[in-house]
C-alpha cells in the first residue's frame, strides 16, 4: 500500500485511497495546482483513457497518478508535451530496474510488444495566459486477471515481465522525479532536447505502419517525429506529418 511520501521539489503530493479518476481529482483540487503538484490513488472507479476509453483500475494493481503543470503561452507550445511524458516514463523504468520500454506514438508505453502504461494529458483554458495541464499516467504493476481480462488490447504488467514483486513506492518516487525534471526542461526548451531520445524509443522506427485517420488510411515507413511532435511517415507521396487528435498507428 502506498503510505508516506516525500514532497517532491516543494510541490504538494496527495495520496488517495479510491477516487473516480486522479486526473479529475487533480483538476478539482486547486491546492495541488503548483508545478509538479500531484496525486496518486490505490484505485479508480472511473479511470479514463485516451479517445474516451475507460482505464480499468483495480485496487493496488497499478500506479495511477496525475501531475499538474502550468505553461505560459497557448496550446501551440504544448504539441510535444505528451511525447515528453512518454520519455519520462521510459527513463524512469530504466532508472528503476534497467527496464527497456518503448513508445508507440503519441505516448503509449510498450514492453516486449505489449502495452505497459498509458498517458492522458488534458489541457484547460488560457484565460490567464497559462495552459493548465493535467498529466495522468497509469502504469500496470500486477494486474489481477479479472477485471483486466476486459482490456481490449495486448497488455502486460511489470510483475509478469520482471518475474518479481515491484516496490511500488520506489517506482512512484522515481517516476515523479523524472516527470518533474523533464517537465521543467520542456517548459524552458520545448521538445528539441527530446527529439533524438524519443526516436530511440520509437516502437515503429523505420518499420511499416498503417495510419488510421477516419475514412482514409495511409501506409508507409515510420521515420520518427518532427520538432512539433508530429509522426513522420514516408508514403508513396513523400513524407507526411501526422498531428495528434484521433489518429492511431498500427504495425502494417
Ligand atoms: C491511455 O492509454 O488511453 C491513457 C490512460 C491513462 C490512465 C491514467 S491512470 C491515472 C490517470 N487518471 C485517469 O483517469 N487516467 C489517467
Amino acid at each position: 500500500q502506498i503510505k508516506t511520501f516525500r514532497k517532491i521539489h516543494n510541490a504538494p503530493v496527495q495520496l488517495l485511497n479510491v477516487v473516480d479518476s486522479t486526473n479529475t481529482y487533480l483538476k478539482n483540487t486547486s491546492g495541488l495546482h503548483k508545478n509538479g503538484g500531484c496525486c496518486l490513488a490505490e484505485a479508480q472507479t472511473a479511470g479514463r483513457g485516451r479517445q474516451g476509453r475507460r482505464w480499468i483500475s483495480p485496487f493496488g494493481a497499478s500506479l495511477y497518478l496525475s501531475m499538474y503543470w502550468g505553461f505560459q503561452g497557448g496550446y501551440q507550445v504544448l504539441g510535444g508535451l505528451s511525447l515528453v511524458i512518454g520519455v519520462a516514463v521510459v527513463r524512469a523504468l530504466k532508472a528503476f530496474g534497467g527496464i527497456s520500454a518503448q513508445l508507440k506514438w503519441p505516448n503509449d508505453v510498450y514492453l516486449n510488444g505489449k502495452k505497459l502504461a498509458g498517458i492522458l494529458v488534458e489541457i484547460e483554458g488560457q484565460l490567464d495566459d497559462v495552459s493548465h495541464c493535467y498529466i495522468g499516467v497509469g502504469l500496470n504493476i500486477q494486474m489481477p486477471t479479472d477485471p483486466a481480462s476486459a482490456i481490449d488490447q495486448p497488455w502486460t504488467d511489470l510483475y509478469t515481465e520482471m518475474g518479481s514483486q515491484v516496490n511500488r513506492n520506489q517506482l512512484a518516487s522515481t517516476l515523479l522525479d523524472h516527470l518533474y525534471q523533464l517537465l521543467h526542461l520542456f517548459a524552458e526548451q520545448g521538445l528539441t532536447p527530446f527529439l533524438k531520445e524519443w526516436q530511440a524509443y520509437n516502437l515503429f522506427q523505420d518499420k511499416w505502419v498503417k495510419m488510421l485517420c477516419g475514412p482514409k488510411d495511409f501506409s508507409g515507413q515510420c521515420r520518427g517525429i518532427n520538432d512539433q511532435g508530429a509522426l513522420l511517415v514516408e508514403t508513396g507521396k513523400g513524407m507526411q506529418a501526422f498531428y495528434g487528435g484521433e489518429i492511431s498507428v498500427r504495425a502494417h
